[in-house]
C-alpha cells in the first residue's frame, strides 16, 4: 500500500533535536507529495484527537529550538487495548495511513505494539538523551545533553578545586550509563558509577581510600541516577561521608536542565538525516523499523532489535577514564 498521509508524534521525555526531526519529516514528506499531520502530546494526543495538518511553514524556524513543538507525554492510556483502539480510530478519521514516532525505548515499544495490533506502517526515530536504543550509535539529543553535562561539570570543577572537595554529580540516563561514562571522560572526572557495572562501588571505595591521586586537590565522580535511594549521587555521597569523614563531600544533581537547550550541530544533522530517511523508508514500503546511524551510515533497525535491553557499554571507555585520571 502506498503511504499518502503520515502522522508525526513525539513521545516520552523530550530531547534536543526533536524539533529538527519534526521539521525533517514534515518537509521530506511534503516534498514527496504526502500529506502530513502533527499529533500533539504523543500517544495521548492521538487518543484525544489533538491532531492538526502541518504545512512546511508549521516547521519554520524550529531547527534551533530545544524541546518539541508537538509537546510530549507519557501516556498510561496507550498501554491499554482500549486506548490503542481510540488511537487507531483517530488515525482513520484523519486518513493517516502511517506514523513516524520520535522517542525513546518506551515510545518505540508502543509503536511496535500498535503496528502489530492494527497492521499500521510505523517508522521510529531515536529521540532520547539516554542513548539507550540498540542498533544506532547515537540517539537524537544525546550529544546536546552530553555537552550540557560537560559545561555544568566544568563549572563544578572550579568550585570543587577552590575548596578541595569531593563531588558526586548525578546525571540522567535511566538504566543506561552512556551520559555518565562519556560525560566523565569529557570532563576528566576521577571515576564514574553506572548501572552496567556492579563492582564499581568497591572500586570507588578503594580509590578514595588510596586518596585518589595525591597531587589532586579535588575529585569528581559522575553517577547515573538510580531508583534505589542508596544509589544515585545523594545516597552515595551520604555513604562516603560516613566512611571517609576526612573528605569534604558535596553532591550535585543536574536534573532536567540536561534535557533542554538548543541542539548541537551533531544532533541537528542526525535529526535531519534520520528524519529524511524515515520518509524514504515509508515510501519504500518499510515498516516497524527505527532509523539509526552506524559508522556514519543510515541504518534501518527492526523495532525488536532497537528496544532490546542490552545496548552494551564499551569497557574500553572505563579503562580510558581510569588511565587518564591517575
Ligand atoms: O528518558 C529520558 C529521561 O530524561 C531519563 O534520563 C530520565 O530518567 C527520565 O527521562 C526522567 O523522566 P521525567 O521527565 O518524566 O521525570
Amino acid at each position: 500500500m502506498e503511504v499518502k498521509t503520515i502522522g508525526i508524534l513525539t513521545s516520552g521525555g523530550d530531547a534536543p533535536g526533536m524539533n529538527a526531526a519534526i521539521r525533517a519529516v514534515t518537509r521530506s514528506a511534503i516534498f514527496a507529495g504526502m500529506k502530513v499531520f502533527g499529533i500533539y502530546r504523543g500517544y495521548q494526543g492521538l487518543i484525544e484527537d489533538q491532531i492538526e495538518e502541518f504545512k512546511t511553514q508549521n516547521v519554520s524556524n524550529i531547527i534551533s529550538r530545544g524541546g518539541t513543538i508537538l509537546k510530549t507525554a507519557r501516556s498510561a492510556d496507550f498501554k491499554t487495548p482500549e486506548g490503542r483502539k481510540l488511537a487507531y480510530e483517530n488515525m482513520q478519521k484523519h486518513g493517516i495511513d502511517a506514523l513516524v514516532v520520535i522517542g525513546g525505548d518506551g515510545s518505540i515499544t508502543g509503536a511496535s505494539i500498535l503496528a502489530r495490533e492494527y497492521d499500521v506502517p510505523i517508522v521510529g526515530l531515536p529521540g532520547t538523551i539516554d542513548n539507550d536504543l540498540a542498533g544506532t550509535d547515537m540517539t537524537i539529543g544525546y550529544d546536546t545533553a552530553m555537552n550540557t553535562i560537560m559545561e555544568c561539570v566544568d563549572k563544578i570543577r572550579d568550585t570543587a578545586t577552590s575548596h578541595a572537595r569531593l563531588f558526586f554529580i548525578e546525571v540522567m540516563g535511566r538504566d543506561a550509563g552512556f551520559l555518565a561514562l562519556n560525560g566523565a571522560i569529557a570532563t576528566g572526572c576521577e571515576d564514574v558509577i553506572i548501572p552496567e557495572e556492579t563492582t564499581q562501588y568497591d572500586q570507588l571505595k578503594a580509590l578514595i581510600a588510596n586518596g585518589f591521586r595525591k597531587s589532586k586537590s579535588s575529585s569528581m565522580v559522575l553517577v547515573t541516577e538510580s531508583k534505589d535511594p542508596q544509589g544515585g549521587a545523594l545516597g552515595l555521597a551520604e555513604r562516603m561521608k560516613k566512611e571517609f569523614p576526612e573528605y569534604d563531600v558535596r553532591c550535585s544533581i543536574l536534573g532536567h536542565l540536561q534535557r533542554g537547550g538548543s541542539p548541537t550541530a551533531a544532533d541537528r544533522i542526525l535529526a535531519s538525516r534520520t528524519g529524511y530517511a524515515a520518509v524514504e523508508a515509508l515510501r519504500e514500503g518499510q515498516r516497524n523499523v527505527m532509523i539509526g546511524i552506524h559508522n556514519d551510515h543510515i541504518v534501518n533497525v527492526p523495532f525488536h532489535k532497537a528496544i532490546k535491553k542490552d545496548k552494551p557499554i564499551d569497557p574500553e571507555l572505563l579503562t580510558v577514564l581510569r588511565v587518564l585520571s591517575i
